[in-house]
Order: structure tokens, then sequence, then C-alpha cells
């Protein structure tokens, strides 16, 4: 199984947005998906339904109260499954963020569940204190969103150097790439950002799809779903998602043991 962390040191960037639809879009792709919230503040249960945020989940698995797969949330999607990150309350914010920020339970938690799935996403919270920290150090790959707004591209660096210090310290994820979101054409200030950031990066770190910014993904936040699941037919941006999923199947080598990888005829 492959994990891939969603991470940046800024928060509001649309990390939790990624994480949900980029998910969704690979367990579509036929991939069996598991989505992981780390973010104590339950950001994937809250968007969801209010319901996850009650359930048992990752910190009960950490804190030894229940086993990953006895929390696991199956989805109406087949081969898709969430752990939410269960019940922290701010007082046991911290004693979470340090038990996890050595890698080591998270990394027993994706072991559990490598034979059930072929991919873990990762949702974080925003900066790197211990919970963003132990996620890329127990994660095979991290993917970062740069929000299409100036200073934004502070945060690139920040990543990079992160990553690297937690590799020189032992294991820590290789960066499959950035996508540049929140994206809006029509601004200048962002547009700038964009052409910036493709003079400047390296192909193989920069995703060829960006995330426009759209009024569908608050529609979507609000009503608790996936963008491709808000109405049919799905709105055109939800299948940014499903590029961005097929250009990281590519890039982490992803295994499916229900797909094939060469043609398919298109007849029996
Ligand atoms: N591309 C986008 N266009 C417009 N709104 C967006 C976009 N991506 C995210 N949002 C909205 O911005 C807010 C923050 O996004 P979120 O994914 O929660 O960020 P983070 O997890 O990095 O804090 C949410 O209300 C979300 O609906
Ligand atoms: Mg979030």
């Amino acid at each position: 199984m492959k994990s891939l962390v969603i991470a940046s040191q800024k928060g509001g960037v649309g990390k939790t947005t990624l994480s949900l639809n980029l998910s969704f879009a690979f367990a579509k792709a036929g991939y069996r998906t598991v989505l992981i919230d780390t973010d104590p503040q339950g950001a994937i249960g809250l968007s969801l339904s209010k319901s996850l945020s009650a359930r048992l989940g990752l910190a009960d698995c950490v804190a030894g109260e229940t086993t990953a797969e006895d929390a696991l949330v199956s989805t109406r999607v087949e081969g898709f499954s969430i752990l939410p990150v269960g019940t922290v309350s701010p007082i046991e914010t911290q004693g979470f963020s340090s038990a996890v920020a050595d890698g080591t339970r998270l990394r027993s938690v994706l072991d559990s569940l490598a034979s059930r799935f072929d991919l873990a996403v990762v949702d974080t919270p925003c900066g790197f204190g211990g919970i963003t920290a132990g996620a890329l150090r127990a994660c095979t790959h991290a993917v970062s969103p740069i929000q299409a707004e100036p200073i934004a591209l502070r945060s690139v660096t920040q990543l990079l150097e992160m990553v690297k210090a937690l590799a020189a310290e032992g294991d820590a994820a290789r960066v499959a790439g950035f996508v540049l979101s929140m994206l809006q054409t029509t601004d200048e200030a962002s547009l700038q950002v964009a052409r910036d950031v493709w003079e400047m990066f390296p192909r193989d770190l920069l995703f060829d799809v960006s995330v426009p910014r759209d009024g569908v993904f608050l529609e979507a936040t609000a009503a608790g779903v996936p963008v491709g699941l808000l109405r049919r037919p799905a709105p055109p941006v939800s299948h940014v998602f499903d590029l961005i999923a097929s250009e990281l199947a590519r890039r982490l080598e992803l295994n499916s043991a229900r797909l094939s990888d060469g043609p398919q005829s298109l007849l029996d």
C-alpha cells in the first residue's frame, strides 16, 4: 500500500478539499482507498457529516482503545473508506500530537490497513507540528497545495526544508508534487503567482493541472460531499481531481489488484 500525505504550512489552502476529492477520484478509478483524517479539528468529519466526528477513529487507535479496522467507516463508493480522527478534545490535542510525532504509531496504523487498501490519503492540520511531522515520516509520498496568491510560494520552500530535515533524521515521504490551488484566472495577482510557479518549478514537482477557485467547493463543503457527488452531471471542476489522481498513480507507481495496466479491449 502506498500512502500519500497532503500537507502544507499554511491553513485554508485547500488541503482537506484536495484530500477528500482526490481520494474519491482514486476510489472511482478502481484503487481501494482509505482517507485518514489526522486533524484534531476533524476537518474531514466536519465537512462530511456531524456523525463522523463523534465516532472513534485514529486518535483512539493511537491510544490503543480500538483498531483501525474497527474504526473504519465504509462509504457508498465501492472500495472507499474513511478513518475519522476520533475523539480528541482540545486538551488532548497536545498528547495526540506528541504520540504520533515520531511516525511510529501512524506507521503501524498504516501497516494494519495495508492488506485492505491500495492507497491511504492522509489529511493533516496546518503547520508542521507533531501530527504533520509524524505523517510526513510515516507516509511514502507527499503532495502539497500551493494557493495561487502572493506570498504563497514561501510555503513551498518550507515543505521542502521540512522533508529534507526529516529525511536526514530517518524516514520521510518523497515529495510527489505541488498542486496549484484556488487559481483565479480573472485575477492578475493570482495569475502572476501561477506564472511564477510555472516558470520556477521543475515539471516533475508540479502537476499540469491546477485547481481553479470555484464557488462549487463551498457548496460541496456545505453539502458534506466531494464535488463529484454534488449533482448530476458532476460539476466540470470535479474532473480536475481525476487528472491529478491519474498523474499521481503514475508517480506513486500505484498498483491495484483490480486493474490491469495494459490496454483493455473495447469489444468482447
Ligand atoms: N479551489 C477552491 N475554490 C474555492 N474555494 C475553495 C477551493 N478549495 C477550497 N476551498 C474552500 O476554502 C476553504 C478552506 O479549504 P480547506 O480545504 O478546508 O483548506 P485547509 O484544509 O488547507 O485548511 C473551505 O471552505 C473550502 O470549501
Ligand atoms: Mg484542513
